[in-house]
């Protein structure tokens, strides 16, 4: 498989490198951001996206602000740290991931004596947050590729792959690992409307591996479930909370469908995607610009005066999930909270 580098680090030359997603499949460009301003637009415009690959750019924000902060005296240089690391957290608000790997930096940059000492440890709690992420992928992917059959098909939807993660992916990842372990996998990819994650970047990454992948309508997947096409559904999540999860608009629509045709859903994130703390009603579920629905470059898709519902998530209930594959093995719900608390207290270790 040929490696994504989705996110990377240059500490030395205080820039964080990531491939331009809203480009794909057309352009490959790399942005480079100096500034914590810039990473965030990159966040706001879906340069980087997906949950865990938001993680590790909260992560590496914050080793950015620890460069880029002016402020010569420490607890001054604290105040100012604390403030880029709320700015970065709020960047987008449903996936958990990225006010996770903000979290994990700074816990570890809040004990430290000096500015020195806190770049320090912001550097190395970043490169941790990334390699832990792939990490993580790999383990899930192995857990998960178990649940395929020799020959299959998958439908999935969006990106949940080496683009939305440091690498490996977490839908996807499932899939690499159950083709490197000798499946044959084809997978059905959801164009994922509006902004096509499915059509442009799933496809885009699993061509790049030589993996068989059909991109259908997002209406067309109810068709094929009943025709018997799909042998199971695998997706990402954004956010897992105790009673429900969050993951790309459309989720719901697939899941229901995959429980009416007798299909298995199952769900694949790292623990860093689990929220025991909240509630499924206390999490935002982000609203994006009408201009995303109502054009297609220059040419409206919808009347001028006529209103646009463009919600970026939706929320499908644990009971429809078949199983989640995770990083601590293959989750049958109703979930062992005690498990997941456990794991993420040993993966902090
Ligand atoms: O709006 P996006 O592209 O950031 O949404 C991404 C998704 O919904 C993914 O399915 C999810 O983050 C899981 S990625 C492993």
């Amino acid at each position: 498989m040929r490696v994504v580098e989705t996110i990377s680090l240059d500490a030395e030359a205080g820039c964080v490198t990531l491939i331009d997603q809203t480009r794909l499949p057309g352009i490959f460009r790399l942005v480079r951001c100096r500034t914590v301003d810039r990473l965030i637009t990159a966040i706001a415009r879906l340069e980087i996206r997906g949950a865990p690959a938001l993680g590790v750019a909260g992560a590496y924000g914050v080793v950015l602000a620890t460069r880029t902060i002016r402020e010569k005296e420490h607890s001054r240089f604290m105040r100012a740290l604390r403030s880029e690391a709320g700015r970065i957290m709020n960047a987008r608000p449903t996936a958990v991931n990225l006010s996770w790997g903000v979290e994990q930096v700074m816990r570890a940059v809040e004990d430290a004596h000096s500015i020195h000492e806190a770049r320090t440890k912001a550097l190395e709690s970043a490169q941790g947050v990334a390699a832990a992420d792939a990490r993580a992928c790999h383990t899930l992917g192995k857990a998960g590729a178990t649940l395929l059959g020799e020959h299959c098909t998958v439908l999935t939807h969006c990106n949940a792959g080496a683009l939305a993660c440091s690498e490996w992916g977490t839908a996807l990842g499932v899939v690499r690992s159950a083709v490197e372990g000798g499946k044959e996998v084809e997978v059905i990819a959801c164009e994922t409307r509006p902004l096509l994650q499915g059509a442009r970047l799933t496809a885009w990454e699993l061509q790049r591996d030589g993996i068989p992948v059909t991109v259908i309508p997002d209406s067309s997947a109810a068709f094929l479930m009943k025709r018997g096409d799909i042998d199971l559904v695998i997706v990402g999540a954004d956010r897992i909370t105790p009673d429900a999860v969050f993951n790309k608009i459309g989720t719901y629509m697939h899941a229901i469908t995959a429980r009416h045709h007798d299909v298995p859903f199952y769900v694949a994130a790292p623990l860093s995607t689990f929220d025991p703390g909240r509630s499924a009603r206390e999490v935002i579920v982000e609203e994006r610009g009408r201009e995303e629905v109502a054009s297609c470059g220059r040419a409206a898709m919808v009347p001028e005066g006529v209103g646009v519902k463009n919600y970026a998530f939706d929320i499908t209930p644990h009971d429809l999930v078949t199983a989640f594959v995770t990083d601590i093995g293959i989750l049958t719900p109703p979930i062992d909270w005690k498990m997941i608390e456990a794991g993420r207290k040993d993966q902090k270790r």
